[in-house]
């Protein structure tokens, strides 16, 4: 997102401020959170956005990056709806941790739906991925053309609720 953004001399500057450089990350490899929320508050700092915005950001970044990537399959094959996608996220990131051992994957569960909305719970074993999870799922319904809107509603014990409205109805 920094490259597209803001281009490679912004991000030799981040990977310089959290003293970090390109040679240390291999892809599919899992890096400790501290090093990931490191480059995040530097990147916000850089853009002059909160961290909660940049997190909101990635995550739309990301549903965009993964369709038009090397995840391209994997994100046709998750769903053909944006509830047949969350419904099926849990078996999708449970096949990574094959190839990706030390990955602590989320998990989702849809608890109700109806045309109108989607009640979602989110688990995770990391704090403070709510905007995250609100980019992701944004992000999600721009990819299946659906207007809406997301809602992080509070904690009901260890779940973490999210609320997707449609502005329309919307056929399952
Ligand atoms: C091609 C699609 C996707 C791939 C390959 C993928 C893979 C991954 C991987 C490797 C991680 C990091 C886990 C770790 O290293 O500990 C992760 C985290 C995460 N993924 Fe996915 N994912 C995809 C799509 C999605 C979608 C559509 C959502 C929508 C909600 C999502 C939600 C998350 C969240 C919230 C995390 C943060 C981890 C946490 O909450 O603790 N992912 N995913």
């Amino acid at each position: 997102m920094v490259l597209e953004h803001f281009g490679q001399v912004a991000w030799d500057e981040i990977l310089g401020d959290t003293g970090l450089d390109d040679g240390a990350f291999v892809s599919a490899q899992s890096y400790p959170d501290e090093v990931t929320f490191r480059l995040i508050t530097t990147a916000a700092a850089k853009a002059g956005l909160t961290v909660d915005q940049t997190l909101h950001a990635f995550g739309r970044h990301w549903i965009k990056a993964a369709d038009q990537g090397p995840y391209a399959n994997v994100m046709r094959i998750l769903g053909g709806s944006l509830l047949e996608s969350l419904m099926n996220l849990d078996r999708m990131h449970a096949s990574i941790q094959i190839a990706m051992p030390g990955a602590q994957l989320p998990q989702f569960t849809v608890v109700s739906q109806d045309s109108r909305s989607i009640e979602l719970a989110y688990h995770s074993r990391r704090a403070g991925l709510e905007p995250f999870v609100c980019g992701l799922l944004e992000g999600l319904m721009e990819r299946f053309h659906e207007q809406g809107s997301i809602e992080f509603s509070g904690s009901v014990g260890d779940a973490r609720m999210f609320t997707v409205t449609f502005a329309a109805p919307v056929n399952a």
